[in-house]
């Protein structure tokens, strides 16, 4: 069976996890740990392969990309070691706006260092590749820089998985410009399988669904990872405070006031690595108008709780692409993802994601159609 051919820009701590993955979960099938599908249409997770790679790091640069996912200044857990070898060779990209000023002033371990190569064309070698699907997985406030590749995939004619919160899929021009070209994008700001934004989620609609009104909430966030020290930069974190708060007040039934609700990355703790821990507090009153507060705290590896999604956002893709189907793939994008084109709740997301899989492309319209008036309309 012919494989998925899948590029990657962006060769960090979530590339590293979604690798390893693709050799992690050979023959393992239904039932294992940490996969929501073992197969989606005819693909397992290792029928997905890496046919190009794009950095700007120059201890990724030249390197294959087994062994750069490796390299400094990534950190997340290894639980694969045995990689195959490949002759997949980390290539130069056009650096743009992908690397913050702050990163000079942390040490070589902590932060990017960008080679001083010259770009390769990016849109060629998406072509000499015969790339199918790419994952983004840029730096958050990559602007410029995720847009040279949607604009490079829709040239290269190549579907898009945007696990960054830039906004792509979720933008109505971006959308048709995809919808145009006959490819498919699920996008955008990957939502981890079991992290902080479903969890937040999830409990902001049991609060509604019981009754409890919620008077403020905030999450905080700790991380020591190379994405924690990149959103030092306040000016960067703009689409990422955006994607994630508005993931949850979607879920309200009455939107909070902006002062009431606070939520983004807190601070950088180097010694976390790729760890991160979230603090979650909601205050609200139930019954006879009487006070009630949740507090909670959430210890996760940060780029493996992602690459569990990503291993089906693709396989999805690969789907739209099989059915011909151009544009955001909705049901999709809204379980997979914190800033989809529409919001919808996380157990509707689930069956219509499921329904699509499935092949029961006809659900889709109409039932989008009343997801869209469920929440907050
Ligand atoms: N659970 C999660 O980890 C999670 C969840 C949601 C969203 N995301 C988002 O996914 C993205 C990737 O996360 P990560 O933890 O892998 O980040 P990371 O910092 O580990 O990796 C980013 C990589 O991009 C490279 N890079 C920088 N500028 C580039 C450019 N112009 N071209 C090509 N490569 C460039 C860096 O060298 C680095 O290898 C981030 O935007 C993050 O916010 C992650």
């Amino acid at each position: 069976m012919k494989k998925i051919r899948l590029a990657i820009t962006g060769v960090g701590n979530c590339a590293s996890s979604l690798v390893q993955g693709l050799e992690y979960y050979k023959g393992r099938n239904e039932g294992a740990a940490g996969l929501m599908h073992a197969r989606i249409g005819d693909w397992g997770p290792s029928d997905i392969e890496i046919v190009a790679a794009f950095d700007i790091d120059r201890r990724k640069v030249g390197k294959r990309v087994e062994e750069a996912i490796f390299a400094k200044p990534n950190c997340a857990t290894i639980f694969q070691t045995a990689l195959p070898v490949s002759d997949v060779v980390v290539r130069m990209g056009p650096i743009l706006d992908g690397v913050a000023p702050h990163m000079a002033d942390y040490p070589d371990d902590e932060a990017f260092r960008p080679s001083d190569e010259e770009s390769v064309d990016i849109v060629q070698t998406l072509n000499n590749a015969k790339t199918e699907i790419l994952v983004c997985y840029l730096p958050v406030g990559s602007e410029a820089a995720v847009r040279y590749y949607a604009n490079a995939c829709l040239e290269a004619g190549v579907a898009m998985v945007n696990c960054v919160p830039v906004f792509i899929a979720s933008d109505v021009a971006w959308a048709r410009k995809f919808r145009k070209a006959g490819l498919p994008i699920v996008g955008d700001d990957i939502k981890s399988q079991v992290g902080a934004t479903i969890v937040h989620r999830t409990l902001a609609r049991l609060f509604g669904d019981r009754g409890v009104e919620l008077d403020r909430t905030y999450q905080l966030n700790t991380g020591g990872n190379t994405d924690f020290l990149n959103m030092k930069a306040l000016d960067r974190l703009k689409s990422k405070k955006v994607s994630k708060t508005e993931s949850v007040q979607s879920q309200l039934d009455e939107r909070l006031d902006s002062k009431n609700i606070h939520i983004g990355p807190s601070d950088y703790v180097p010694w976390q690595n790729d760890n991160k821990v979230a603090f979650i507090r909601m205050e609200g009153r139930g019954f006879g108008n009487v006070p009630l507060e949740l507090e909670l705290r959430m210890s996760v590896q940060d780029s493996p709780n992602s690459a569990g999604v990503v291993i089906n956002a693709i396989r999805c893709a690969k789907l739209g692409l099989e059915r011909g189907i151009g544009g955001p793939l909705e049901a999709a994008s809204a379980y997979y993802m914190k800033s989809p084109p529409e919001q919808m709740r996380d157990s509707l997301a689930y069956e219509l994601t499921d329904a699509f899989i499935q092949g029961n492309d006809g659900v889709d319209e109409a039932s989008m159609k009343a997801a869209r008036t469920t929440i907050g309309e």
